[in-house]
């Protein structure tokens, strides 16, 4: 580990609490001197550490910057942390992600980016994704199942982020079948799984859940086509309470738990809490085909199922579908 991360390592941990440099110095035995062009440098790289002549260094909440140690400290296993890699700017933190398993990965490795230049969504959308704002983050999990089961990484990656929106900030988040995330009527949060199948076994090597938050996203900044459905978790707070690397911490904790069970029924009893489908009028779209139905319910297996107006009850399955809650 380098001065510069073993610093700001000692500097997470006590946050917001000044800690001189010669404690510092002795904790890692290097110079003083060291201590300080390291800080230097971490200032320059945008972390908000405030250094007094005689006084110590203190790593503020003035700027919010999503980095490897400062998850770590919310990390319930602190040893992975060392499967996380943060970047500043990313194309797309999937596309990297698809990309780094050709040699092989970890299952649990996470990328994560402060910004991504060309996020993508669903059905060939793209994500917006500034920086500064979001939390876009792809987990690469190897699970030892078969591709029909593969909607219930979906449904747990789901559950997983409304458990760690609950509990880094305290509020109680809506799901959106399949997996948008939804809070006060907007969309705060967009789920793409996606797999790598092994091209001679045809076997799913890898899922890849990529998870994209609206954290402090201002409403006015949304681009125009999204403007009226896309919201943030703190859209309008001045002051922030929390930061994004606890959240991104949770996210990861919660779906390491899930995806340890992910045959759990009480997983998907989880989601059916927190649908705000289940018993609306909704259109059903699938291409230009519109059709009036009724959400009935979540079926075991994370399908929705509808009745449409003509009597007809329906599972839905599939990603092509998508569905319009009517208020
Ligand atoms: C959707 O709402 O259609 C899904 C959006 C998924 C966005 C996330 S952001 C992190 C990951 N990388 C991407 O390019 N997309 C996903």
């Amino acid at each position: 580990m380098t001065t510069k991360i073993s610093i700001l390592e000692i500097l997470e941990k006590n946050r917001n609490q000044i800690i001189s440099g010669e404690d510092i110095a002795t904790e890692l035995n290097v110079s003083r001197t060291s201590v300080w062009k390291a800080v230097k440098d971490l200032q320059a790289e945008g972390y908000s550490i405030e250094a007094g002549t005689n006084k110590g260094y203190m790593l503020t909440n003035s700027k919010d910057v999503i980095f490897v140690e400062g998850i770590k400290t919310f990390l319930k296993n602190k040893r992975s942390a060392s499967k996380i890699s943060v970047f500043k700017t990313l194309e797309s933190t999937n596309q990297t992600a698809k990309k780094i398993t050709i040699d092989g990965v970890a299952n649990g490795t996470v990328i994560i980016a402060n910004e991504q230049t060309s996020g993508r969504g669903r059905r060939g959308r793209k994500f917006y994704s500034p920086a500064d704002s979001g939390i876009y983050m792809s987990i690469i999990l190897r699970p030892e199942m078969t591709a029909q089961n593969a909607t219930l990484i979906t449904t747990a990656a789901a559950v997983a982020v409304c458990r760690a929106i609950e509990a880094a900030t305290g509020i109680f988040a809506g799901i959106k079948w399949v997996n948008d995330i939804f809070v006060e009527g907007k969309k705060v949060c967009g789920i793409l799984t996606e797999s790598v199948t092994d091209m001679e076994s045809g076997s799913m090597e890898y899922v890849i859940v990529g998870i994209g938050i609206n954290f402090s996203t201002k409403t006015a900044n949304f681009p125009k086509d999204i403007k009226n459905t896309a919201g943030s978790l703190f859209k309008n707070k001045k002051e922030i309470p929390v930061m994004r690397n606890r959240l991104a911490a949770e996210i990861i904790n919660e779906m390491t738990a899930l995806t340890k069970n992910i045959f759990d029924k009480k997983i998907i009893e989880e989601y059916r809490k927190h649908s705000i489908v289940i018993s609306k009028k909704i259109d059903v779209i699938q291409g230009d085909k519109i059709r009036h139905a009724k959400a009935i319910n979540i079926d075991d297996a994370g399908g929705l199922v509808v009745k449409y107006d003509s009597g007809k009850v329906e599972t839905l399955t599939t990603g092509e579908i998508s569905i319009r809650v009517k208020v």
